[in-house]
């Protein structure tokens, strides 16, 4: 059984299909044993705690640096011996130490199909701004490892969806949820608890 931490930030709809996901037997290798959110008051905290999966909240602001903050996380989970950390919606750049200490172990959905519209400043509804500004026909979600690069990671999977004629950041936003963040998420880290995903010269291969 894998021992999965998910990092929240907010609304936790991606941590909530996670559980889903999880709930319907679908992440047979994997367990959510811990969330931990950068922001206290975080609705995911509550998701949490309706799933019953013991929650931590580690602010950003009551740690000297970004070093010390990723080393208290560091230290965090591997207290509670996690093998695969999953950023969902979670708004803290980790720093590098962190990146390599769990290399290949760390997973993060980001809401636009990357190399278009990611890297620092665009995180949450900034990416869906970027995409209409720019008006771009489709755009969709991206599931990767993490490295050091923001976004840089060596992509797990990806979906595209329609932008249409009228959207808002929020409509676009929520179909790019439901048509693509909430199923791949889950399901990369299903493949991953199962052993299937591997990583060569920063390329993933699926086995099956
Ligand atoms: C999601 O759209 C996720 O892809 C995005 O934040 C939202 C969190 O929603 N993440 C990023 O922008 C990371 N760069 P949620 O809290 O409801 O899962």
């Amino acid at each position: 059984m894998v021992n999965i931490a998910v990092l929240v930030s907010g609304g936790g709809t991606n941590l909530q299909a996670i559980l889903d996901a999880q709930a319907r037997g679908e992440i047979p290798n994997g367990r959510v044993c811990a969330v931990v959110s950068s922001k206290e008051g975080a609705y995911a905290l509550e998701r949490a705690q309706k799933a019953n999966v013991p929650a931590f909240v580690m602010r950003r602001k009551d740690y000297a640096s970004g070093q010390a903050y990723a080393d208290a996380l560091e230290a965090l989970l591997r207290e509670l011996d996690v093998q695969l950390v999953v950023l969902a919606g979670f708004m803290t750049v980790l720093a590098e130490s962190f990146c390599h200490a769990f290399e290949n172990r760390i997973i993060n959905v980001h809401p636009a199909l990357i190399p278009s519209f990611c890297g620092d400043g665009f995180y949450g509804l900034r990416v869906h701004e970027a995409a209409l500004a720019k008006g771009v026909k489709v755009s969709g979600a991206t599931v990767h490892f993490v490295n050091a690069v923001t976004d840089g990671g060596p992509i797990i999977a990806q979906k595209a969806v329609e932008v249409c004629e009228g959207d808002t950041p929020e409509r676009l936003q929520k179909r790019i949820m439901e048509q693509a963040e909430w199923k791949l998420l889950p399901q990369a880290i299903s493949d991953f608890c199962d052993g299937k995903l591997s990583v060569v010269d920063g390329i993933v291969h699926h086995k099956e």
